[in-house]
């Protein structure tokens, strides 16, 4: 029997080429799909570097039909399909709305009526976000499943919940033959131990862990952190970061959910919350970094960022349960290997 046939969209992105790498260990094939738009063909060799495999690639934009079309009639053997391509500044996504219902709508419309049409039906596992919790109330606090979702803060959290009711309802409308997984993620943070991938955002970082690593690295003066008056104990935001490759593992206990006869959970589409279940101020992030890497990152506090939610970190307890999967790897490792991931790509 040859190995069993997984479509990554978005695999040369952050989260997706560390899950590739995963889905090459626990041996997948893995067929990536993915325009570039905010990735490069270098995270491919990154892959290439760690599993020794180059992957399987197509350029192609997930969100034109035709495309997708020649994809899957290319490939029918494809299993399960992991569904990363998307676009996700929330900034960018309150100056341009239309870019992300476009981008990341069409994508998922495409992939479900491809999946649809075969006779042999298929798994999916989607690229959610704790986005869609909004601000949880305190009572909600660590975030589980059961929260009630809220009226998202922007566009780009709008296309996740969007996204995960179309792929609800297709899941119910095809009778048994589709099943769904999709992943709330927290905070993905930190590059895989080899440094040959990690993340890598285009321009000036949005994302905290990012521009922490630049600044280390001196091509950013200082840190702003934005805001330190919020109802937390040092006052600045909490969230739940989550180590990149832990995150990746549970891709692949969610498709062994999925494809494994004798789970028979009766449940067609599943919801998860992917965290450690321990939230960490941005002071604590910042002061974890410089006593995990012995490097000094200057910072000055700013005003809020609009838009941020005060505090939300995970009750992961459903993932850790069903799937078997626990988020674990220490704080200080997480740290040290996006600094060595930034070193390396800054040839430091
Ligand atoms: C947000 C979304 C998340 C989404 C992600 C995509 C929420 C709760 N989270 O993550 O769902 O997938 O964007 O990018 O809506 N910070 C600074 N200085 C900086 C950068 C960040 O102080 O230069 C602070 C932020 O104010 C925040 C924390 O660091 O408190 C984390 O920020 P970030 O990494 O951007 O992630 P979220 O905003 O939590």
């Amino acid at each position: 029997m040859g190995k069993r046939q997984v479509l990554v969209t978005g695999g040369a992105g952050y989260i997706g080429a560390h899950t590739a790498v995963e889905l090459h260990a626990a041996g997948y094939e893995v067929i990536i799909a993915d325009n570039f738009s905010n990735s490069s063909p270098g995270v491919l060799e990154g892959i290439e570097r760690i599993t020794g495999v180059k992957p399987v690639f197509h350029r192609i934009d997930c969100a034109d039909r035709s495309q997708m079309v020649t994809l899957f009639k290319e490939y029918p053997g494809i299993e399960a399909v992991i569904h990363f391509a998307a676009f996700k500044s929330v900034g960018e996504s309150v100056l341009n709305p239309l870019a992300y219902y476009r981008n990341n709508l069409l994508s998922m419309i495409n992939l479900l009526g491809e999946m649809s049409v075969r006779e042999r039906g298929g798994c999916i596992v989607f690229s959610s976000s704790c986005t869609v919790y909004g601000q949880p109330a305190p009572e909600h606090l660590p975030v589980s499943e059961e929260a009630p979702l809220q009226v998202a803060a922007s566009p780009y959290g709008r296309t996740k919940q969007i996204c995960e009711d179309i792929l609800s309802d297709t899941v119910k409308a095809s009778e048994g033959k589709l099943k769904a997984i999709s992943l709330r993620y927290f905070n993905p943070v930190g590059a895989h131990p080899s440094a040959y991938i990690g993340e890598l955002p285009g321009g000036v970082p949005q994302n905290l862990l990012p521009f922490v690593t630049q600044t280390a690295a001196g091509l950013r003066e200082c840190l702003n952190i934005f805001g330190s008056d919020y109802n937390t104990p040092d006052g600045t935001c909490i969230r739940d970061y989550i180590y990149v490759c832990d995150l990746a593992k549970a891709h692949i206990k969610a498709l062994e959910r999925m494809t494994s006869v004798a789970s028979g959970t009766g449940e067609n589409m599943e919801y998860f919350n992917l965290g450690t279940g321990k939230g960490l101020s941005v002071m604590e992030v910042v002061k974890g970094f410089v006593a995990a890497t012995g490097v000094d990152v200057p910072y000055k506090i700013t005003g809020r960022r609009a838009g941020d939610v005060e505090q939300v970190w995970a009750d992961p307890s459903k993932a850790n349960r069903e799937l078997g999967w626990r988020a674990d790897t220490p704080m200080d490792q997480v740290y040290r290997s996006a600094w060595e991931w930034e070193k390396r790509i800054r040839n430091l």
